[in-house]
């Protein structure tokens, strides 16, 4: 069983924070900051934690934050993470906690991430005594923007010893309540590239006078298609999108070249390493075709969120105790990505979905909208998940 050791009761204590809670996300809410930038959030975060008392707080990088809460008895160490980032959109809410910083909005549910991690900081940091082992707690820095605090924060030694990592991230499409968990390979590696082809400007009214940029360009973006449908085993995940198609400038011009850039998904590490060759084939060979040139850029971006199955059962079993079948939601991966992908290479863990939509109350925004919002009763959901299962992963 999770719960409640005769000296304490998790959820009483949870229950003693929730108010906190609430404040800490409306504060951050309201003062967002982007990624790699996140100085304030930060600083208020490090004082949230010293207020605290009985652990120790360290700044890994400018922007980030670590608490160590060292426990009097060897054990295990867990690490729990919160991202901590905003995003360049214009807030369009009412709510009177709404951004106040023009153009920066929390519209990932970012700020209950750290909201949720300083409750069960402080809940944790008063039973110093009962922890077997340590929790360490990072509050990591630019999750939404590449190459991502994670690995930084990885290299800067905050992983270093720890047997198991958890994180949560809210979901506004998964009604309160509700808790997604999925076994294995959860979100998918999200990978960039670039291409410029290279024809030869000239009039629209003489074609055969020019290397159409944009008839090549458009015959790229169809064929990169083929490599989804009919160069990869179907059983295997795979997303090409061109998101970005740019060139020319008037009715009767054809432009000289034509920019495209996009996204590769994939959960397959040796499908993806294959991807920049497959793509590269196609792109050579359409522009040799027609005599037009070309340059290809592939980066490669954040590793797949790929959950380990015993720390997955942990959860599982965690969200079946405290909140009953009901609240359990096993989830299909999606080929969305996330850095914290990057502790997972490091220790084996879980990353899982709170649920923190209202259908009735119309908190049914996506996240990355001007309108996104969170039923606030997730973060207090979050909250005694995250106690419930640090006492079982140290167990
Ligand atoms: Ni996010």
């Amino acid at each position: 069983m999770a719960v409640n050791n005769p000296t304490f009761n998790l959820d009483h204590l949870a229950n003693e924070v929730k108010s906190d809670v609430i404040a800490w996300r409306r504060h951050l809410h309201q003062h967002p900051e982007l990624s790699f930038q996140e100085e304030k959030t930060a600083q208020y975060v490090y004082e949230t934690l010293v207020s605290f008392g009985n652990m120790e707080i360290s700044r890994p990088t400018k922007t980030s934050v670590l608490a160590r809460l060292i426990g009097p008895n060897e054990g295990r160490v867990l690490a729990i993470r919160a991202d901590m980032d905003a995003l360049p959109i214009q807030e369009e809410t009412s709510y009177e906690f709404a951004s106040a910083n023009p153009g920066v909005m929390h519209a990932c549910g970012h700020d209950g991430h750290t909201a949720m991690l300083l409750g069960t900081a402080k809940v944790l940091s008063g039973l110093k005594e009962e922890i077997k082992g340590e929790v360490r707690f990072i509050f990591q820095h630019a999750e939404e923007l590449f190459p991502g605090g994670a690995q930084e924060l990885v290299e800067a030694g905050v992983m270093d010893g720890v047997d198991n990592v958890i994180g949560i991230h809210l979901l506004s499409h998964l009604e309160v309540g509700k808790v997604g968990v999925a076994y294995g390979p959860m979100m998918a590696s999200p990978d960039t590239f670039h291409i410029t082809v290279k024809g030869k400007g000239g009039h629209a009214a003489y074609p055969h006078q020019t290397v159409d940029s944009i008839a090549i360009a458009a015959q790229v973006v169809t064929n990169l298609q083929h490599i989804v449908s009919r160069n990869t085993d179907p059983i295997d995940n795979l997303v090409v999108s061109v998101t970005q198609f740019a060139g020319g400038t008037a009715h009767n011009i054809i432009p000289g070249s034509v920019e495209l850039c996009g996204t590769v998904r994939s959960f397959d590490p040796s499908l993806r390493q294959s991807m920049p060759g497959k793509m590269e084939r196609i792109i050579k060979g359409i522009t040799d075709a027609h005599d037009a040139s070309y340059e290809f850029r592939y980066e490669f971006g954040y590793r797949q969120v790929i959950n380990d199955h015993e720390v997955t059962k942990v959860i599982e079993e965690t969200v079946r105790e405290v909140y009953g079948e009901d609240a359990l939601q096993l989830m299909r991966p999606t080929m969305g990505g996330e850095d914290f992908s990057a502790y997972q290479q490091v220790s084996p863990g879980v990353f899982f979905n709170v649920g923190a939509g209202n259908v009735e109350e119309g908190i049914t925004y996506p996240h990355h909208h001007s309108h996104f919002a969170i039923d606030e009763r997730a973060l207090d959901i979050g909250v005694k998940l995250f106690l419930h299962a640090s006492f079982k992963i140290l167990k």
